[in-house]
């Protein structure tokens, strides 16, 4: 059962398509449109406890006997207790209130990481995290900002920071097929699907008039 009067509104895509940077700006313009409406931010892997751990996976800072991080099944159990503590402890408390919250990735980033590193036919893999999310609240809008992974692999490096787990250049080709293709994997979402290319402003403005065309 959901209880809420806010809005929830998501950004997805591979590693350096901006999730982070457009998040940041998605709710500074929103902050800035309705000074009266809270707005937040927040992200997964979340800061909460289970967050953490994912994301000391996901630097290689927890890792199995062989020296490899865990496996996909692994990861997408962390990843859907992390995002039921968060939906619990975050989201909801702040939709109830009536605010806006925006978070950096989602479930889609599950069902596209963890079905594209699982290596057995995609199609099997996103039913089961499907199931696993099947109690996750469901956003009012999933952004997914579409870009090459040629073009985002410049711009984490660029970035300068060490490479994560799935930050193989195969895994994130992989994963902008998957991302292109989200609203069939997501069929009672509303998914839109924004051109990630050019400035950090036209990106933002993309993304701005899909939220305003979703809320007019
Ligand atoms: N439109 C853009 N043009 C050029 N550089 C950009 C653009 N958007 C973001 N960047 C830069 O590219 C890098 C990656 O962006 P960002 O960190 O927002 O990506 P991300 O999707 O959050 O990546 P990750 O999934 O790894 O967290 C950053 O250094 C950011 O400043
Ligand atoms: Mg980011």
């Amino acid at each position: 059962m959901e209880k809420r009067s806010g809005r929830f509104i998501v950004l997805e895509g591979i590693d350096g398509a901006g999730t982070t940077t457009q998040s940041a700006l998605l709710v500074e313009r929103l902050r800035r449109e309705t000074p009266k409406t809270p707005v937040k931010i927040t992200r997964e892997p979340s800061d909460g406890p289970i967050g953490s751990l994912v994301r000391q996976v996901l630097t290689g800072r927890i890792i199995v006997p062989g020296g490899r991080a865990p496996g996909w099944a692994t990861m997408a159990l962390l990843f859907a207790a992390d995002r039921m503590d968060h939906v619990e402890s975050d989201i909801e408390p702040f939709l109830a209130q009536g605010g806006v919250i925006v978070s950096d990735r989602y479930d889609a980033s599950s069902l596209a990481y963890q079905s594209v590193s699982s290596g057995r036919g995609g199609e099997k893999a996103v039913e089961w995290i499907r199931e696993l999310n099947k109690h996750a609240l469901r956003p009012d809008l999933t952004i997914v900002l579409d870009l090459p992974s040629e073009i985002a692999a410049v711009r984490r490096e660029v970035r300068g920071e060490a490479a994560q787990l799935y930050e193989q250049n195969e895994v994130q080709r992989a994963l902008a097929e998957f991302y292109r293709d989200l609203a069939r994997h997501m069929p009672d979402d509303r998914v839109v699907i924004i051109d990630g290319k050019g400035s950090i402003d036209e990106v933002h403005q993309r993304v701005y008039e899909a939220v305003a065309a979703r809320f007019s």
